[in-house]
């Protein structure tokens, strides 16, 4: 028998935000859906739950008019359904095929890597997040987007301040005026360029869009270029510092990655499932139903807790360690199902062939730096805020 939606009103924003697991796995432990009454929605916990919304989009919608993301970016991909959406997703596709990535980006973001670390390896210390994650991730965005008029700090702000405002379930008003400045900023940043790869086309996404086969509105592209700001610069910046993180606090796991270099990538994977970049997203209910144990209703908003299931203890054991050897079951950190991250092949290469390797190899004796501890933040969106280290010169 399917029960009402559960309300847990002892989780708020607060407890989410600075560690969301033990209430993902309260969660999980009382319902297939709950409502939280701070966050405004029903979250969606299990594993299985999660991997059944993500194969019913009939039940299920990315279709969500009055969503947050909408309000913020406009109407990108990422919430239509259907036909609408995958003409869309056809039209980016050039610019993130393996071969692409492996051949065009992969040495753009080697360069780009080797030139953050050459300014700073002479120092001994360093807080990797402002040093190394942020600039490489928004550096290589910048180049994947095409969008090579803007500087990298006002990218990675605007990254911010869109994720800010999609993440913002409290309506907090400062939040929503710094997303519209990004968002104006954008918009600005790419009318100055169209007219250039209308000429002159190459593999970046707004190259693919402008000669994709069904035209697109200029609106159209302003909201796929902001869901890709949002969605492509945090999640690297954020699964860099993870990996590095994982590895720096399991030396036993550092050493073995350290003498055989293809597990670099194994650790990438194990830290998107540990500490999932994005940890939440939305659905719209479209009709009364049920979800597992739990009655939802038409019109119902679902958050979409991958970071939980990726901790679902049915599926993974002993799910709260970072564990390379861990027996590789998929995980939901690039979501699934139509709207499987497209960024896929870009992030494995950027951040577990290129950057994470990179940074082992050139700085002896990498460590957490004693006197300062890492700090890891937020459940929208989760990852190290801060990430100071040391190392021998
Ligand atoms: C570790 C890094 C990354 C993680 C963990 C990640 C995660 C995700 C997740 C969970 C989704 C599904 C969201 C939803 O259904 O609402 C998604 C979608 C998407 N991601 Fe990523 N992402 C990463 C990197 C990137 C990069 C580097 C790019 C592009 C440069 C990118 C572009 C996209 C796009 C365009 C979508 C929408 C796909 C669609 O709606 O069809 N992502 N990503």
């Amino acid at each position: 028998m399917a029960t009402p939606v559960p309300v847990m009103d002892d989780i708020s924003i607060g407890t989410l935000t600075a560690d969301p697991y033990p209430s993902f796995q309260r969660i999980r432990k009382t319902a297939s859906a709950v409502w939280v009454s701070d966050a405004r929605i029903n979250l969606v916990t299990r594993f299985d739950d999660i991997m059944t919304v993500e194969r019913d989009h009939g039940r299920f919608a990315s279709t969500n008019p009055g969503s947050l993301m909408n309000q913020v970016m406009g109407h990108s991909l990422m919430r239509k359904d259907d036909e609408a959406h995958q003409v869309e997703r056809k039209a980016i596709e050039p610019s993130f095929r393996p071969g692409v990535v492996k051949n065009h980006w992969s040495p753009i973001f080697n360069d780009i890597s080797r030139r953050l670390i050459d300014a700073f390896s002479d120092d001994g210390e360093t807080d990797l997040f402002m040093s190394f994650a942020a600039p490489m991730a928004s550096l290589g965005l910048a180049e994947i987007l095409g969008l090579k008029n803007v500087a990298w700090q006002d990218l990675a702000r605007w990254s911010q301040a869109l994720m800010d405002g999609v993440g913002n379930y409290g309506a907090d008003p400062e939040i929503i005026a710094r997303a519209t400045e990004a968002s104006d900023g954008i918009d600005a940043a790419i009318d100055e360029t169209l007219d250039h790869y209308r000429n002159n086309p190459d593999p970046s996404v707004l190259s693919s869009m402008l000669h994709a086969e069904h035209t697109h509105t200029l609106d159209q592209i302003r909201a796929n270029v902001k869901v890709i700001i949002g969605g492509g610069l945090n999640e690297p910046r954020d699964s860099i510092l993870t990996t590095v993180y994982g590895l720096l606090l399991n030396p036993d796991q550092r050493a073995r990655v350290e003498a055989d270099r293809s597990l670099y990538r194994v650790a990438f994977e194990e830290a998107v499932r540990w500490v999932s970049p994005i940890g939440m997203y939305p659905r719209r209910v479209t009709c009364d139903t049920v979800l597992g144990d739990t009655a939802l209703k038409e019109g119902d908003q679902i958050g979409i807790c991958v970071g939980a299931a990726n901790r679902d203890e049915s599926h993974f054991s002993d799910p709260d360690s970072f564990n390379i050897f861990r027996d590789r079951g998929q995980h939901l950190g690039f979501g699934a199902g139509p709207h499987f991250c497209a960024g896929t092949w870009v992030a494995r290469q950027m951040v577990g062939e290129i950057a994470v390797p990179m940074l082992f190899e050139r700085l002896n004796n990498l460590r957490l730096d004693e006197d300062k501890p890492a700090k890891v933040s937020g459940w929208v969106f989760r990852g190290p805020i801060s990430l100071p280290v040391r190392w021998d010169n």
